[in-house]
């Protein structure tokens, strides 16, 4: 894997350290302790850095203004050249800082080696992860935002469309397809403010603190971090380079945005069963059996549902690895990428994924309806009809659960029930009860804000949708 023999060979490219050492670490130890193969999707964002500090030098005379243009200019071919595939990050770096710092004194010469002039790779390392989550959230949250306006277009074609609420997996009251799609929506509204309030964070620049008690040399750090467009900059050094934070922040977000993912996909699998049979998933986004010629299985909510156990891993790795690290830098923390980069790239795909899947969803409404009748979920209404007529509700529950009781000792529904049925638990009890107590007056009668009445889930369904054009 790793085709240099010894840390301490070659010119340019020997490590970034070997001069206080007379021996080079071994094969298997470099291969151990390089980090090119994970750091190098950095490679942007570590020129980017780097361009910035050259300028900065240059701007207070740290080093002249030419070698400053020298190495601003190489930096920004190397970027070009890495774009067109003319060059390509050798992997036997010891990290992407070592590769394009090696690139560039090869190509300039002595101005390249005084790129990193007050700088340690504990400062460039942290200020490479903030620019790179700065650049990849937005784009995690522009597939939230598409998440939530596929569900919202889907809510506003179903709100009358009649489906029974569960608690306990049991029917319970009835409410709407959108009324339920909006419930969804409403958590990814959390996780994508929940990245935005974390990128506030990360929105600071750490460099200048060097490896842990910043430079003697007049560096300016506010110049860099407005160069780079930050909000601002880190305020103590040693906490600049031990500080994983928004990695523990963006992972536990992380999580929270997969656990909505599986639980999602938790339904989706339990409505696309012969017993539910709420919804048909498309062709496209099922897979078939091996051996059974019939099946068409709910596969890709499986794997999202199954990918989340990834995720947490992830998050307790990166938790456990920074839990007891002294201050300031320790090499332990090289290893938060891996699991940061694996935790990013698994939510990533499972909501590309969950996007198609549910956008190409067939949503059965009659199965949906049905759900409404024959699990006693007007028995709320029919005790809040009683308490409109003044009766306590502690009294009109017993009332409604006497009529359930009847009910499936007569094996029916509590609408088939007769008046004189009805009446005979409580006197309040008129002929315009059959009217409220029918599934879609006890929807439409849930008017409380947030209720699933068609007018409230249409404003609900506003809210996102105003969300979705911020
Ligand atoms: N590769 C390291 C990391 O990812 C950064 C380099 C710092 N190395 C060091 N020996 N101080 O954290």
């Amino acid at each position: 894997m790793n085709k240099k023999k010894n840390a301490l060979d070659g010119g340019n490219h020997a490590a970034l350290w070997h001069g206080r050492f007379t021996e080079g670490p071994d094969a298997e130890a470099i291969a151990f302790e390089t980090s090119i193969y994970v750091d190098s999707r950095m490679a942007f964002d570590d020129i980017a850095g780097s361009i910035a500090h050259a300028k900065m030098l240059g701007e207070m005379k740290i080093i002249s203004r030419d070698e400053a243009e020298q190495i601003v200019n190489e930096l920004e071919n190397i970027r070009h050249d890495l774009k067109n595939g003319s060059l390509q990050i050798n992997e036997s770096a010891e990290d992407i800082h070592s590769f394009i710092e090696g690139v560039l004194t090869d190509r300039i010469g002595e101005a390249g080696k005084k790129l990193h002039t007050g700088r340690s790779r504990n400062d460039q390392i942290a200020l490479d992860e903030r620019l790179w989550l700065r650049r990849a959230i937005p784009d995690l949250q522009k597939r939230i935002h598409t998440l939530i306006k596929t569900l919202t277009e889907i809510a506003e074609n179903h709100t009358e469309s009649l489906l029974s609420g569960y608690t306990h997996l049991q029917r319970a009251q009835p409410v709407t397809l959108a009324h339920h799609l909006c419930a969804w929506c409403w958590m990814l509204v959390r996780d994508y403010e929940r990245f935005s309030d974390a990128l506030k964070r990360i929105d600071l620049s750490p460099l200048g603190s060097g490896a842990l008690a910043g430079s003697t040399l007049p560096l300016n750090r506010e110049m860099v971090a407005s160069f780079l467009s930050f909000s601002g900059v880190t305020q103590n050094s040693l906490d600049s380079v031990s500080d994983r934070d928004y990695f523990l922040e963006m992972s536990s977000a992380l999580a929270i945005l997969q656990t909505h993912l599986s639980r999602f996909c938790e339904e989706i699998v339990l409505w696309s069963t012969e017993e539910f049979k709420f919804i048909d998933l498309s062709e496209k986004w099922s897979t078939g059996s091996s051996i059974m010629p019939q099946k068409k299985n709910p596969d890709f909510a499986e794997l999202i549902r199954g990918r989340t156990g990834k995720v947490y891993g992830n998050m307790v790795a990166l938790f456990t690895m920074i839990k007891a690290l002294p201050l300031s830098y320790n090499r332990d923390l090289q290893e938060d990428k891996s699991s940061f980069f694996d935790a990013y790239d698994t939510v990533y795909s499972c909501l590309g994924i969950f996007i198609h899947m549910i956008g190409s969803t067939k949503w059965n409404v009659d199965k949906m309806a049905a759900s409404c009748f024959g699990g006693y979920a007007n028995a709320t209404d029919l005790a809040d009809y009683v308490v409109r007529k003044g009766m306590p509700f502690r009294t009109a529950h017993g009332v409604a659960a006497r009529l359930v009781r009847k009910a499936i000792e007569k094996k029916c529904n509590l609408e088939d029930l007769s008046l004189e049925e009805m009446k005979s638990e409580s006197d309040l009890i008129e002929e315009d009860i059959f009217d409220m107590i029918s599934p879609r007056a006890c929807m439409e009668g849930r008017k409380t804000t947030g209720g699933p009445s068609p007018n409230c889930v249409k404003e609900q369904i506003k809210q996102l949708k105003n969300f979705v054009k911020k």
